[in-house]
Formats: structure tokens, C-alpha cells, sequence
């Protein structure tokens, strides 16, 4: 078997991608097949639920709490060192929301990956499924994609696409995207295992 692959994952809220991931890990056998696995879950918001939930998973949690820090570069490097203490080979973005800077981005090139709710280059940023709705899309999805210094804009490793439906408002739109998601991320990092790093 290769060597261990540790991966941490950031999140800021719920954390359902995050738990999509481990379950993923799990019930695929990540730690057999390819030496991964989740070996610590990160928010920068110490209220997050998804922290509960990773305990349950019986995976680290930490808190690096962006308001205890004068300035994004600290913020980014005390985040950096969190992470690094873990020693990882993948950094996994899931709901984490807050812009890291370009020396942080830089760090972790070729290693930080993030899921957008939206196919990508369309709508990077927020309120994607409203924006899609607006703009009268009659599919929408999700990105799995490296981080690179822009918003939203590193290359593109795998997309889920979804109908919208006519009814659709923004909520019902984000629930089956989100449904998407669940499925994709996973994928998406099997992918990246699966190529090597
Ligand atoms: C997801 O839609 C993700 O694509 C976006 O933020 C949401 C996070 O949801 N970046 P969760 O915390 O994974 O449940």
C-alpha cells in the first residue's frame, strides 16, 4: 500500500459535504486502497455543527476562530499551521467560507481542493442557485475544483449537473445541488487519489 495520505478538510457550518467525505472514506475504503484518510476536520467558526459531526466520526476537530486575528495574513498562517501540524497531502475545502490569501493559496498549491454549487465558470461567488434561476439556466450543478488565487476560478476536476425544474426556487434548486454535491466531492477526490499526488 502507499504511504499514508492525511487529509484535512475546512469547513465554516453544517458540514454535509464534510460528512459525505468521511462516509465516503469509510464505506469505499479509502485507507486500504489508497492509504487515505480524514485525519482532522477545521473551522474557523468555533459554533460550527459540522464539528459535532466529525466528532461522531471520531475525526480531530479544531477551531481556528478568524476573529482572534488582527489580519487575514495571520489569520491565514495560524490556519496554515493548524493544518500543517496534520502533515497532509490533500486540504479539502467544504463549506469553508473565507477568502484565504495568496501566500496560503501558495502553500497548498496542487494540494487544496474546494465544491462550488455551481458549474463553473458560471456564477463563482454566492447565491449561485438564485443567479442561475435569474439567469433562466435549465441546468445547474456543482465544481470540484484547485484553488488557485482568483474566486472560484482553478481548474476544473469534475462537475455534477442537475435539471431545473420549473418550480424551482433558489432552496429547492440548492437542495438537489446539494444533493449533487454528496455525490460528487467524494468522486472527485477518489479521482485525485486514483491519479496520484
Ligand atoms: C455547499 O453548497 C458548498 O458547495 C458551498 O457551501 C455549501 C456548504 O454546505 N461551498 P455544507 O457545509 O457542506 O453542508
Amino acid at each position: 500500500m502507499a504511504q499514508t495520505q492525511h487529509l484535512v478538510v475546512l469547513i465554516s457550518g453544517r458540514g454535509s459535504n464534510m460528512e459525505a467525505l468521511l462516509q465516503a472514506a469509510r464505506q469505499r475504503q479509502w485507507a486500504a486502497r489508497w492509504g487515505a484518510q480524514v485525519v482532522a476536520v477545521i473551522s474557523n467558526q468555533p459554533q460550527a455543527a459540522g464539528l459535532h459531526v466529525a466528532a461522531q466520526h471520531g475525526v480531530a476537530t479544531q477551531v481556528v476562530d478568524h476573529r482572534a486575528f488582527a489580519s487575514r495574513q495571520a489569520f491565514d498562517a495560524a490556519l496554515a499551521q493548524a493544518i500543517d501540524a496534520y502533515q497532509p497531502t490533500l486540504v479539502l475545502l467544504a463549506g469553508f467560507m473565507r477568502v484565504l490569501g495568496p501566500a496560503f493559496v501558495a502553500h497548498y498549491q496542487g494540494r487544496l481542493l474546494n465544491i462550488h454549487p455551481s458549474l463553473l465558470p458560471a456564477f463563482a461567488g454566492l447565491n449561485t442557485h438564485q443567479r442561475a434561476l435569474d439567469a433562466g439556466c435549465q441546468v445547474a450543478g456543482a465544481s470540484v475544483h484547485w484553488v488557485d488565487e482568483g474566486l472560484d476560478s482553478g481548474a476544473i476536476v469534475a462537475q455534477a449537473v442537475v435539471p431545473v425544474l420549473p418550480a424551482d426556487d433558489a432552496h429547492t434548486l440548492g437542495q438537489r445541488v446539494l444533493a449533487a454535491e454528496h455525490r460528487l466531492y467524494p468522486r472527485a477526490v477518489e479521482r485525485v487519489l486514483v491519479a496520484g499526488l
